[in-house]
């Protein structure tokens, strides 16, 4: 079977190719005159990438330098290279203040690493080679079709089936919410209007704890399906020994991108949560078929090993 598949004709190619494969990526710029890159191919689990860092290595920097020379190499007709980044990379904050684009990088797991060296690499591609680029770094993104290993759906699942709930550490560690359209739209807006060679922060305006983003979702899966003993999901939750280099608190300052292209975020917190909790409710097998790995078997049969 192929490994292109056309949905929309004419307008939306999909192909799947590893980024790690430098003549693969470079083939395909040719191939299709490629012009303008947006570039969200990474290993983006962090869990994952304290047990297993090598493929964190290989996708987020190796392939991102594959992608950039596969730009490069396309000379004066490439228009942009577009990288999105995290909050990450610049490590951990105490109880106040916020990441800015000034902030230094201090990353602190091997993903945040990865991501940060994948940065640096945007950055100097702009200045050494005068690649038109521009890079964000954002905060948690949440909404429909996330991953279920991810901590919204994860919750949200595990609670539906009355499942435990485990909470890193105290649960008081806290991050920036963005929901996932909102992401979106401030994406376009930097790759339309933002100055090349720039960073921009992108946040939701929504600081949370851990404990207390698992304390709505038990409180909205009792809201939608009532626990057949009629008591509250809270009760599964449990504390679990911290991760190491578990960052304590992320919160962004995205004011650049507020005043230079008038952007912010649409949805609050408490909607975007009822939304996605509600989203997964809703189409559990598409969960099901992820987590059971016939997902995996799809894509297998679908476009082959890679
Ligand atoms: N999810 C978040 O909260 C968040 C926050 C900040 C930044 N980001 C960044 O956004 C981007 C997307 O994150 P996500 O949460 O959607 O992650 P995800 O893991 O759900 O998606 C990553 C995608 O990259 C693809 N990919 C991985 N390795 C590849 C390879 N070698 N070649 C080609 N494709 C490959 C995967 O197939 C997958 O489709 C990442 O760059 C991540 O660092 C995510």
């Amino acid at each position: 079977m192929s490994d292109i598949a056309e949905t929309r004709p004419g307008r939306y190619l999909f192909q799947k190719a590893d980024i790690c494969d430098a003549a693969v990526v470079r083939g395909l710029f040719e191939k299709y005159g490629i012009d303008t890159v947006c570039h969200f191919a990474a290993e983006s689990h962090v869990d994952r990438s304290i047990l297993k860092p090598d493929s964190f290595i290989q996708t987020n920097i190796i392939g991102t330098f594959n992608l950039l020379e596969a730009a490069r190499a396309r000379g004066k007709e490439f228009r942009l290279f577009h990288h999105i980044s995290t909050d990450e990379v610049y490590g951990s904050l105490g109880p106040v203040g916020a990441f800015t684009e000034e902030t230094p990088y201090r990353p602190n797991s091997p993903y945040s690493a990865s991501k940060a060296s994948s940065d640096h690499l945007v950055r100097a591609y702009h200045e050494t080679y005068g690649l038109p680029t521009t890079l964000s770094n954002c905060s948690n993104n949440y909404g429909p079709y996330q991953f279920p290993e991810k901590l919204i759906p994860l919750v949200t699942l595990n609670a539906l089936e009355e499942k435990p709930l485990p909470v890193y550490g105290d649960g008081k560690n806290v991050r920036d919410w963005l929901y996932v359209t909102d992401h979106c739209e401030a994406i376009r807006q930097i790759m339309e209007k933002g100055r090349r060679g720039e960073t921009y922060n992108i946040g939701g305006h929504a600081e949370m704890e851990n404990i207390v983003i698992v304390e709505m979702i038990c409180d909205l899966v009792d809201e939608y399906a009532p626990s057949p003993k009629g008591d509250s999901r809270r009760r599964l939750i449990s504390f679990v020994k911290d991760r190491p280099g578990h960052d304590r608190r992320y919160a962004i300052d995205f004011k650049k991108l507020h005043e230079e292209l008038g952007w912010s975020p649409a949805e609050s917190f408490a909607s975007g949560l009822r939304k996605t909790v509600r989203w997964y409710l809703d189409h559990l097998p598409w969960s099901e078929r992820i987590r059971s790995g016939e997902y995996q078997s799809w894509i297998k049969e679908q476009y082959g090993n890679r």
